[in-house]
């Protein structure tokens, strides 16, 4: 599922995180180095490294909202953990910025400080752990290519009835697809080597994005889990999912494709 906040394909979410995950850390051995050394330059820096963190957290989360409201599947299991990776996330923001400003009040409880960075950085490595398992196992952000998919094509209708244009018959080649968003609802539109087939981009497994899948004769295959359907019946053909999929009408007219929802 390719990222909507990327660089030339590279999502931006992760690349950013580096940034307040080695600040944050910083602050914290800055801060107990500061105090074990009883060194007063360490302790400035602490204070610079916590700024720096908010600064770059909030960097980061900019992308990653836009991909948790656009990229991570809607009503699956990703969407979940991605809830709880950005809940997590915020929380460990909110902490660093009240310890932001507590550490320059006069006489601060250094064993509270200490207290609290630790705590922000278990928060942040729990929720970082659940990031690395939307990219590596959820595939969020990935720019897939399986054979013959082409690039990943997406576009957005707002149609007022059931029956709408939705791409030319050159838009597809064989055993390609296209993710399309109608008045919010998302349909995968797909070629297959006997003609053209629509279905919900919704495994009913867990929710994965069919779109992001591959097809092959005439078989879309979810990525998460491997279940596979006919993208003529919507039928299983091979689990773990064992609810079939919804599939549309697709009808070709003068080298346009005609979807009836
Ligand atoms: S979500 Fe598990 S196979 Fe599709």
């Amino acid at each position: 599922m390719k990222s909507k906040a990327h660089f030339k394909s590279h999502p931006l979410h992760p690349i950013l995180i580096s940034f307040p995950i080695a600040f944050f850390i910083g602050t914290l051995i800055s801060h107990a180095g500061g105090l074990y050394l009883d060194n007063e330059e360490w302790l400035t820096t602490a204070t610079w490294l916590n700024a720096a963190g908010i600064i770059g957290a909030v960097l980061a989360a900019v992308p990653g909202f836009i991909d948790y409201l656009y990229t991570v599947p809607p009503r699956s299991s990703a969407k979940k953990r991605a809830s709880l990776h950005g809940l997590l996330n915020t929380s460990m923001l909110v902490l660093f910025v009240l310890l932001f400003y507590y550490r320059r009040q006069a006489m601060p409880s250094q064993l509270f400080l200490l207290t609290g960075e630790l705590i922000g950085v278990v928060i942040m490595t729990i929720a970082g752990w659940m990031g690395g398992t939307l990219v590596h196992r959820n595939q969020i952000g990935i720019d897939m290519r399986y054979a013959n998919a082409g690039k990943w094509q997406e576009a957005y209708f707002s149609p007022d009835s059931s029956t709408l244009e939705v791409a030319d018959t050159s838009d597809l080649k064989v055993n390609a697809m296209m993710l399309l968003h109608i008045n919010g609802k998302r349909i995968v539109l797909a070629r297959t080597e006997e003609g053209y087939a629509a279905f919900d981009d919704h495994c009913t497994h867990r929710g994965g994005s069919l779109a992001g899948g591959s097809l092959i004769c005439e078989t879309v295959q979810c990525p998460w889990h491997g279940s596979q359907f006919s993208v003529k019946t919507g039928e299983v053909t091979a689990g773990p999912a064992n609810m079939g999929i919804t599939t549309y009408p697709v009808t070709e007219k003068n080298g346009k494709l005609w979807l009836k929802l």
